[in-house]
């Protein structure tokens, strides 16, 4: 029998926009549409990878998944419970079991604090241990992210970008939560540190189980770690599979030339270099039809007007583009 998957997180026709400032009274408002209809399952204890080029709407996606964000359209549910922002008492008990890794620990963390006061500062607000126990919680947490007991009465500014982003993480963990956000989590550090730093988040996942949701730039990172991975263009979903499927049989042109532009052209997919013309369209005004369409190699005078909706290609390999199979 086939293996039953918990879904962690599921946004159903999620929908993020961003109003800008009118001009004049006279004029429609208009907005940044952020994040469009973005409808993903993430399972329990996976590692599912978000990937797209800048600003196509990964982080407003990842901060709507954790409520920091008012959907302007659908839901989102954690564990089956929808979270609603207004309900700040119900969202702050969800927010328990979720976290986030900011991508530049130097800013994400206050020098001044001490280790101690930095990792244990969660703990301090939840409340209900003593504090030889958040001691020994904070103690016990330092040696799993590679950091020693003696580094609690250290400034968080004495360390390197690496261990600060190991302080990081250990912070994010202190509360077990069970669903983490990753975003960009290496993309400051010293190149030096990216393995170090992804190694021992895959390591916390082996022993925690927690459900990451990664957001990188880099392909090769996101193919090492993610189990699944969505792709993102102009706050939609062009593409979402195994992270194998991806990369062994990339469908959408978006993907296609994302992956041929970082792996050489001996990579198992197999496919020659594809160079995107010209920048993405505007998330203001996204046009209709296939928002990729004026850049794809492949495109037709029908994709202008075609709406691309994800459909099954393969099992649990799912691309937007009409035309996949007929290029
Ligand atoms: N608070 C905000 N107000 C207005 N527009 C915003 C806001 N936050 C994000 N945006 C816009 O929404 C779009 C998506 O931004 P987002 O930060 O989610 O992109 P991203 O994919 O994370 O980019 P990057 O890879 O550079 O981090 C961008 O056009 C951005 O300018
Ligand atoms: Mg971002």
């Amino acid at each position: 029998m086939a293996e039953e998957k918990n879904i962690i997180m599921r946004t159903e026709n999620l929908e993020i926009r961003f109003p800008l400032k009118k001009n004049t009274i006279f004029l429609k408002r208009k907005y940044v549409h952020a994040v469009s209809d973005v409808s993903v399952e993430i399972f329990e204890g996976e590692t599912f990878g978000l990937v797209g080029e800048s600003g196509c709407g990964k982080s407003t996606f990842a901060n709507a998944t954790l409520g920091f964000l008012k959907p302007s359209g659908g839901k989102i549910f954690f564990r089956d419970e929808e979270l609603d922002v207004k309900n700040k008492h119900k969202l702050r008990l969800q927010r328990n079991d979720m976290q986030k890794i900011f991508q530049d620990p130097s800013t994400s963390l206050n020098p001044r604090f001490t280790v101690e006061q930095t990792i244990g500062e969660p703990l301090r607000i939840r409340g209900g241990s003593s504090r030889n126990e958040q001691k020994e919680m904070i103690a016990d947490m330092l040696k799993k992210v590679g950091l020693s007991e003696n580094d609690m009465k250290r400034n968080v500014s004495d360390f390197s970008g690496g261990q600060k982003q190991r302080i990081a993480i250990a912070r994010a963990l202190i509360l077990k939560p069970r669903y983490l956000v990753c975003d960009e989590p290496v993309s400051a550090l010293d190149v030096s540190v990216h393995a170090q730093i992804l190694n021992l988040l895959m390591d916390l996942q082996g022993q925690l189980g927690i459900t990451y949701l990664f957001i990188s730039h880099n392909l090769a990172s996101v193919r090492k770690l993610c189990d699944r991975i969505a792709i993102m263009y102009l706050g939609r979903i062009v593409e979402c599979g195994s992270s194998q499927a991806i990369f062994s049989n990339p469908l959408h042109p978006y993907t296609m030339a994302l992956i041929s532009a970082v792996l050489d052209t001996s990579s198992d997919s197999g496919s020659k270099r594809i160079v995107l013309r010209g920048d993405a369209a505007s998330p203001i005004d996204i046009p209709e039809g296939c928002a990729f369409f004026q850049r794809c190699p492949f495109a037709k005078e029908d994709c202008k007007k075609l709406s691309c909706e994800l459909k099954e290609y393969e099992k649990d390999h799912f691309a937007a583009c009409p035309f996949i199979n007929k290029k």
